[in-house]
């Protein structure tokens, strides 16, 4: 039987390293557990997938190449899965700089909120550049921040528009950028954000009028494949987050949580309940209560996004306790104007270190892995296994141990989407 032809072989990696074949969702000791190979490579077929990884020579011996292979030369770079980030917001216009100003003067982020800005300062200008039509290009180049810094996958929330077609709108635009971007995009439809002005003190008629339809139109149009709502004092509470998930479940999309931020709502006896996949923030959670334990010993998963305490100065999320007690852990960037203005998952992977006491190998299984098994991908994306799309990301460093070490530093060299290097160049579209 002849090998299978390579499209792509990456060469010369110094280490690759990959999570082990457990299934997802990976828990408890099983997140440490990594594959790593020095002198590896990786090679690609035609249609994207990866046919071999590993020893070099062993991989060379599996495939064969022609003149049409592409060969790339890794110079000793550090190979991993190209990174997931199962949390993300981009479609907002602008961007709330003068907010992060006044913040770092003393003022509050709950309080700006309370006041009118915040969330519902973008909501106006996202609106704006939705009837404008202009909101594309920033979209966009959110992408291409993202996929730079070396995400190869991302969900993307709605949540800055709030009537019923301005997030059906925000919906159809992802979908538009999506279409010719080189990174692989999720929708999610985050209707229930936060109470526009025109709801004010009717959060309850809003989560019937906008927030309900707006799921059970993003099903019918086949715009969205998950729904989420941020249940806080000051936004939804848990009856009426509980009443726009479960209509959303049963017109089809998958429950997400933003819950237990600054309070706790009963978000998580609410996810374990009504069966939600994720429960993300988490930095109210105490790391020795019971919900804790709770979740732990559920099928939901808790998203950490360290990025937000960072940028807001707040605690940080209980991972080690999470992983510790068996809970299905992921790690995102929460990507927004308001709350957690970055999107480098490198980042995130060092604050859930430095701030949740996670180890490397932990912290690159959460973002892999088990953010493609919260995004119902972890059979395409998140390994370099043979069969797993050829999404690879190469960086400066010399062994996992000095990804989250080597605080901040980009150190991207590489990303490949599908076996093809993309480059992501974003310029101009200030708006
Ligand atoms: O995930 N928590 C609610 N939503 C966003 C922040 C939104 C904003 O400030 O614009 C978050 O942190
Ligand atoms: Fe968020």
């Amino acid at each position: 039987m002849s090998s299978p032809r390579a499209h792509t072989i990456i060469h010369d990696i110094g280490t690759m390293v990959t999570p082990a074949r457990v299934p997802a969702p990976i828990r408890g000791d099983d997140l440490a557990a990594v594959v790593q190979v020095s002198g590896a490579a990786i090679a690609i077929g035609d249609d994207g997938a990866i046919l071999a990884s590993g020893p070099e020579a062993e991989v060379r011996a599996a495939v064969s190449s022609d003149d049409d292979t592409q060969f790339h030369d890794a110079r000793g770079a550090l190979a991993i899965p190209g990174l997931v980030d199962c949390h993300t917001h981009p479609v907002f216009s602008g961007d709330r700089a003068a907010e992060f100003e006044l913040r770092n003067l003393g003022a509050g982020y709950e309080e700006i909120h309370a006041a009118g800005g915040g969330i519902r300062a973008s909501v106006a200008r996202t609106r704006d550049a939705l009837d404008a039509g202009t909101i594309a290009p920033q979209v966009r180049r959110h992408l291409d921040w993202m996929l730079a810094a070396g995400t190869t996958t991302a969900e993307c929330k709605t949540g800055y528009a709030l009537t019923l077609e301005h997030e059906l709108e925000s919906l159809k635009v992802l979908q538009g950028v999506a279409a010719d971007h080189p990174l692989r995009t999720t929708r999610t439809l985050l209707a229930a954000h936060t109470v526009p002005v025109e709801f004010d003190g009717r959060a309850d008629a809003y989560i019937d009028e906008v927030a309900i339809p707006a799921a059970q139109r993003a099903v019918r149009e086949g715009r969205a494949t998950a729904a989420d709502v941020f249940l806080e004092r000051g936004s939804f509470d848990v009856a009426q987050a509980e009443r726009y998930l479960v209509a959303a479940q049963q017109a089809g999309l998958v429950a997400r949580i933003h819950g237990d931020q600054f309070t706790d709502q009963g978000g998580i006896e609410m996810a374990v309940r009504i069966g939600a996949r994720s429960i993300d923030h988490l930095e109210a959670l105490e790391p020795d209560a019971p919900r804790l334990r709770a979740l732990a010993q559920s099928d939901v998963a808790g998203v950490l996004l360290p990025l937000s305490s960072l940028f807001l100065g707040r605690p940080y999320a209980p991972g080690r306790e999470l992983v510790d007690a068996g809970a299905i852990v992921a790690l995102a960037s929460d990507f927004n104007p308001g709350s957690s203005y970055g999107e480098s998952l490198t980042l995130a992977m060092s604050l859930a270190c430095l701030g949740s006491r996670l180890r490397a190998s932990e912290v690159l299984t959460a973002t892999t892995v088990n953010a493609a098994w919260v995004l119902g991908l972890a059979d395409r994306v998140g390994r370099l296994d043979p069969g797993y799309r050829g999404d690879v990301v190469l960086l400066d460093q010399p062994s996992l141990a000095h990804l989250p070490y080597h605080v901040g530093s980009p150190a991207v060299r590489g990303v490949f989407v599908g076996g093809l290097e993309v480059g992501a160049a974003a310029a101009g579209v200030y708006a």
